[in-house]
């Protein structure tokens, strides 16, 4: 533990604008699937595959959130958090995938929107979450350009509707978890196993981020724009020169494949060179004027962090990748993440130096725990508390070392829908007893509320 890290967090070690968030996604918490005109998403055709998501689980009803919006904002503002982070689902928008828009889907995140403002929380959107409309998937999903172009008239359709209010604007969360679990791993939806659609998927996903920030630009004057990242630190098993060139290979696969043509890179040579068996297919997905879209200017950038990755050089391990991901001697939580705030710390700095993005909000954090409420109800998370606390601090020594750091949104709000985990993760602030929809504030919750409107000095 750092030194750091033993030191209580307080508002006062924070900027006085600093936005204290929590972050949910619509198909992890909304349920109503089918209301409204809503579409089937690639995670309603996936869930409900035998053998796809444990206990056989689906998010038709998740938190009903569709229904419960208000309450749950209601929430929000007791807590006395001042920004939120939400997701708008594109099947609810354009269930085409393109062409017409649905005024029913839009009035959701309208009313949404507005409720937010009237008790004092800033909305930040994300407008791609992973719940692709399974039209078009059928037509080849991110791995067909075409997507990318429906997306940026989604976004074209979601900004004009909610631009006159809202100022935070996410093309994209975590494109990694989108491109390669959900086309090469295949434990997400869409579910297939193959690099080469896996890599022209993420082109894909980083050109339609492109293209979104450019149309959100033009519909929304004063709109700060921004990507949202899964990152980490990789650190070598040993200081063995090939445990080190397996970190570096990690490091491409997750980091810089990502940060590199966002901030006007291009696609890092040595991971071009790994996957030079797949590089014709991907190479000729790349058409000319793509990498200069892809790094069109944002306002910032959003990291999600939850574990570093130890690794270990394995020949012929992990893909093209020859990697082993150890597994270090540590704390784990319930879904058995290493807990290692200090990695925040060092992907926030190391992201500083490197890419220099002007601002920068962690966007997602949090943790996963078996919460075992006692006989009155009641919620005592010490451990979720005690990890979000550490990772506030590894955000203050960020801070500390130059990091234009302006917002922490805790992952989650609510216990949800944990996509392959079904809802046997929870991770929210707020406990939900899912055969009764009631909602209980834990610990950490409160303790985050109070410390967010400074009355933990
Ligand atoms: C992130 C996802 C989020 C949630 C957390 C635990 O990768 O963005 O939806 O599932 O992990």
């Amino acid at each position: 533990m750092t030194v750091s890290e033993t030191e209580p967090v307080r508002k006062t070690d924070f900027p006085a604008d600093f936005a204290w968030g929590t972050a949910t996604a619509a198909y992890q918490i909304e349920g109503a699937v089918a209301e409204d005109g809503r579409s089937p998403s690639i995670w309603d055709t996936f869930s409900h595959t035998p053998g796809r998501v444990k206990n056989g689980e689906n998010g038709d009803v998740a938190c009903d959130h569709y229904h419960r919006w208000a309450e749950d904002l209601d929430l929000m503002a007791q807590l006395g958090l001042n920004a939120y982070r939400f997701s708008v689902a594109w099947p609810r928008v354009v269930p085409g995938g393109r062409g017409a828009v649905n005024a029913r889907g839009l009035d959701f995140y309208d009313r949404l929107t507005d409720g937010l403002l009237s008790r004092g929380v800033d909305p930040y959107v994300t407008l791609y979450h992973w719940d692709l409309p399974q039209v078009l998937q059928d037509a080849g999903g991110w791995a067909n350009r075409d997507t990318a172009y429906a997306f940026a008239d989604y976004t074209d359709a979601v900004a004009g509707r909610l631009g006159d209010r809202v100022r935070g604007w996410i093309t994209h969360n975590e494109p990694w978890c989108a491109a390669f679990l959900g086309n090469v791993v295949g434990v997400h939806a869409p579910g297939l196993q193959d690099l080469g659609t896996g890599l022209r998927a993420s082109h894909h996903l980083l050109l339609s981020h492109g293209l979104g920030t450019e149309v959100i630009r033009a519909a929304v004057p004063n709109a700060q724009v921004g990507i949202t990242l899964i990152l980490g630190p990789h650190h070598p098993a040993t200081d063995r020169p090939e445990d080190e060139a397996a970190a570096r290979r990690g490091d491409g696969f997750l980091n810089r494949w990502f940060l590199d043509p966002v901030y006007g890179r291009g696609y890092p040579q040595d991971m071009l060179d790994l996957y030079r068996p797949y590089a014709p297919a991907f190479e000729e997905a790349i058409r000319p004027g793509d990498l200069e879209t892809v790094a069109a200017p944002t306002d910032f950038l959003g990291v999600n962090y939850y574990q570093r990755t130890v690794v270990q050089d394995a020949p012929g391990e992990n893909g093209l990748l020859g990697t082993r991901n150890l597994r270090p001697e540590g704390e784990y939580t319930a879904f058995d993440w290493e807990v290692y705030p200090d990695g925040l710390r060092e992907i926030l700095t190391r992201v500083h130096q490197d890419y220099a993005p002007p601002v920068m909000y962690v966007t997602e954090n949090g943790a996963a725990y078996d919460d075992r409420p006692t006989p009155d109800g009641q919620i005592h998370d010490e451990p979720r508390r005690r990890y979000i606390e550490r990772h506030l601090a590894a955000c203050r020594d960020a801070m500390g070392a130059g990091v234009p750091l302006k917002g922490y949104f805790a992952w989650s709000l609510l216990d949800n829908f944990e996509w392959a985990e079904g809802y046997s993760k929870r991770f929210g602030l707020v406990r939900v007893d899912y055969p009764t929809q009631r909602r209980t504030v834990k610990d950490s919750g409160a303790w985050y509320g109070r410390l967010s409107r400074g009355a933990e000095e």
